[in-house]
């Protein structure tokens, strides 16, 4: 069964997914990059930026596990770029150059309506407009059995969490204090929803913390 996972999405200690005000020259929003500081050094990473070097590690492992078995990506329209609106033109193609990390299909959340990009390497990025249980679909069916990541952002993430909808999250927690920007959890009771913190491995520069979804026939009444 294909399942719905989110991988080393980095918070900070007091809970954000992203700084304040993304602009073009911050694509994470001010500060933001602080949280991707268990990242930047891994071979995945380097790889990703077509270098050879790059650190091994435990980070790099938590990394690995981002691009092994997915077979399509959902992403909010703010992770795939600054440009708020209609889309005046189809001129922004992504952050990522033209061959993305992805190199599946990418089913980007968005009110305004938009054809398909294809980029190289196999990336394609398909705008949906009807809603996260529509990009879901499309994304699990293009998948072809393998898994499908979210790869964020924060408000994506957090539509998808109250639906119940996704099986896995990885968060590489970052012992860094945003202060402001995008709240991952506030608001959303996870244990009620019934998720619930599996493993915590400590890396380098972060701590992974593994949460999953309970199997209903599993629940504990006196948990919940
Ligand atoms: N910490 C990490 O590991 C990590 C990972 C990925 C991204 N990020 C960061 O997270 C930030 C982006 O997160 P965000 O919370 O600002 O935004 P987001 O989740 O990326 O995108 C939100 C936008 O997507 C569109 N959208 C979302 N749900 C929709 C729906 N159901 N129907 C139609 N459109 C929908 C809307 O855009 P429109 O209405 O404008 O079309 C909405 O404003 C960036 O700074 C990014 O770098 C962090």
């Amino acid at each position: 069964m294909t399942k719905l996972r989110v991988q080393s999405f980095a918070i900070s200690i007091d809970g954000y997914g992203a700084g304040p005000r993304q602009d073009l020259e911050h694509p994470l929003g001010v500060n933001g990059p602080e949280l991707m500081e268990w990242f930047f050094p891994t071979r995945v990473w380097g790889r990703m930026h077509g270098q050879a070097d790059g650190e091994g590690g435990i980070d790099n492992e938590m990394a690995e596990l981002g691009f092994a078995g997915f077979g399509a990506w959902i992403l909010g329209r703010n992770m795939f770029g600054p440009v708020r609106g209609p889309w005046p033109d189809d001129s922004w193609k992504g952050w990522w150059g033209d061959e993305p990390p992805y190199h599946t299909p990418v089913f980007v959340l968005t009110h305004h309506p938009r054809p398909p990009l294809k980029m190289a390497g196999g990336t394609e990025f398909r705008f949906v407009t009807d809603g996260i249980d529509a990009a879901l679909a499309q994304a699990r069916a293009a998948a072809g059995g393998r898994d499908v990541r979210l790869g964020g952002g924060v408000a994506t993430i957090r539509q998808y969490l109250r639906a119940g909808l996704i099986d896995e999250l990885h968060l590489a927690v970052r012992p860094v204090l945003l202060g402001s920007g995008e709240h991952l959890l506030g608001g959303i009771d996870l244990r009620f929803l019934g998720y619930e913190c599996v493993k915590s491995v400590a890396g380098e520069r972060a701590t992974h913390v593994f949460l999953r979804k309970r199997d209903p026939s599993r629940v504990d009444p006196r948990r919940s």
